[in-house]
């Protein structure tokens, strides 16, 4: 013993701690909900409890800022005890929850609703407010009220919000910007979809491909061009989710070239999978922005590399079997649940050498730490931050059963499929929601929302002048002596 002065809650043993940078073998102690030291076995305090993870990673747990927990309104499909306990048994220990739910989360009222629907959650969250035609005057009060981001349907989705002209986006810019929240875009062009989609129903395509054939890559190559526009003309942060193309890479290395606070996520899907999988998957596969070519992939992987795109994240979007097997793949709702199987899906390509552990680190905890403003308190194992912990086993197979996963959404694309990298214990503010492949169940209800450590810096306004508020004062009073 060192003399260390206070009793540590928990030791975590034995295990090798994983940076963005580097890994190194080191104990971790917590207290009181945080990291109270990182160092050797000989200077750690006495503890209430130690945990072997002898051979195992200790990771910071996944902040995942794309999933769809349902509540309030389709609870048939998912509710915050069964989605928060997918993200624990995935060693994800925040997400960032969207707002296409019924009654979508439009205004403070809405908020409220949600809020108290995610007082069962096991792990931390933020709440994002919906950015839309019909509710430009709830946005301030979303702001003062305290949601965590924004997100903007540029293309329709689950709940069929209709997507705002861009108007109206502008306009929510201009109101969002000096709030610093970042803006998520579903960054698909409503118009264009709609079009053709009309015209294959016309021509009788009904096939799981025809789902593609409705939104080509200029779909999101336009939205993201016409989004990074948008930012950059008001100073609005803005995230692109769900990248799914080569195409639309292209105008997000662009804007971020030019200073544009633009971030970009992209989801395991459109790194494992492509159009050669619709034959076998049918309808399953079927999911927005949809999963398309394999050059597609190999682009996303290289930008996920390079760091043109930022993070990983799920679009967890988890709908009944019924929903999801249809005849007709128009009438097949979109998406599936990811937020449990993200981290063993992309240790697995980790154990397959195919990006190291500390860049996954990076793109799974840090950068959407650093993006929504969690970081320094999450998103890293170090002395101060949150003792949220993915403690990993890259040693361990499993085999994803969707009929085994937490989620309420039993229909995974990645049914049957084998994985080596397990988070095998995950910890929220040092207690532990999952812990050996359980969910802690009383841990439900310990989940907060994270507004108040989220600290984005003040954003650079542009055009300040020019915004609808400021003109619709009318034009600036005539100083005296200023005519000629
Ligand atoms: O396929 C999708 N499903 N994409 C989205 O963006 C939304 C999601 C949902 O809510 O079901
Ligand atoms: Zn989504």
């Amino acid at each position: 013993m060192t003399g260390t002065a206070f009793i540590a809650d928990l030791v975590l043993t034995g295990g090798t701690v994983v940076t963005s940078k580097s890994r190194f073998k080191a104990d971790v102690a917590m207290k009181d909900g945080l990291i109270a030291l990182v160092g050797k076995p000989s200077a750690m305090p006495a503890a209430k409890e130690v945990v072997d993870v002898s051979g195992k990673f200790i990771l910071p747990g996944a902040i995942d800022v794309h999933v769809h927990f349902r509540e309030p309104g389709y609870t048939h499909k998912e509710d915050w005890r069964t989605g928060s306990a997918a993200a624990a048994m995935g060693g994800t220990t925040t997400v960032f929850e969207m707002p296409n739910t019924h009654p979508p989360t439009r205004s403070v009222t809405e908020l409220r609703q949600k809020q108290q629907a995610a007082e069962k959650s096991h792990v931390d969250y933020g709440i994002y407010g919906l950015l839309a035609e019909d509710n430009i005057g709830e946005l301030q009060g979303l702001i003062d009220g305290g949601v965590n981001a924004f997100k903007c349907f540029m293309g329709n989705t689950f709940g069929n919000l209709p997507s705002p002209s861009t108007g109206a986006m502008l306009e929510g810019f201009e109101i969002i910007a000096p709030s610093g929240l970042r803006i998520s875009l579903h960054a698909e062009t409503a118009s264009i979809m709609a079009w053709r989609q009309k015209r294959l129903m016309e021509a009788g395509r009904n096939d799981p491909l025809a789902h593609i054939a409705a939104r080509p890559a200029i779909v999101a190559s336009e939205a993201v061009s016409r989004a990074a526009e948008l930012a950059e003309w008001t100073g609005a942060r803005v995230h692109v989710l769900h990248i799914s193309s080569a195409a639309e890479l292209r105008p997000l290395a662009d804007a971020k070239a030019r200073g544009v606070e633009i971030t970009g996520e992209t989801c395991p899907c459109y790194l494992l999978l492509d159009s050669r999988d619709y034959a076998r998957l049918g309808s399953v596969i079927r999911v927005n922005p949809p999963v398309r070519e394999n050059s597609d992939s190999v682009a996303i992987w290289q930008a996920l590399q390079s760091g043109v795109v930022d993070m990983i994240a799920t679009d967890h979007a988890p709908h009944t079997p019924a929903e999801k097997s249809k005849a007709v793949i128009w009438d097949a709702d979109c998406g599936f649940p990811g937020v449990e199987t993200q981290m063993p899906l992309m240790l697995n390509q980790v154990a397959a050498g195919r990006i190291t552990l500390e860049h996954y680190v990076k793109i799974s905890a840090e950068n959407p730490a650093r993006a929504f403003g969690l970081w320094p308190a999450k998103g890293r194992i170090e002395a101060g931050a949150h003792a949220d912990i993915a403690v990993v086993d890259m040693e361990r197979t499993e085999t994803i059963e969707a009929s085994r996963l937490q989620s309420r959404g039993k229909v995974t694309p990645f049914d049957g499929v084998a994985v080596t990298g397990v988070p095998v214990h995950t910890l929220v503010r040092g207690r532990f929601v999952q812990r050996d492949r359980q969910i802690v169940t009383e841990t439900s209800g310990w989940g907060r929302q994270v507004t108040d450590i989220q600290r984005m810096p003040p954003a650079q306004v542009r055009n300040a002048d020019q915004t609808l508020a400021a003109v619709l004062q009318g034009p600036a009073p005539v100083t005296a002596g200023a005519t000629a």
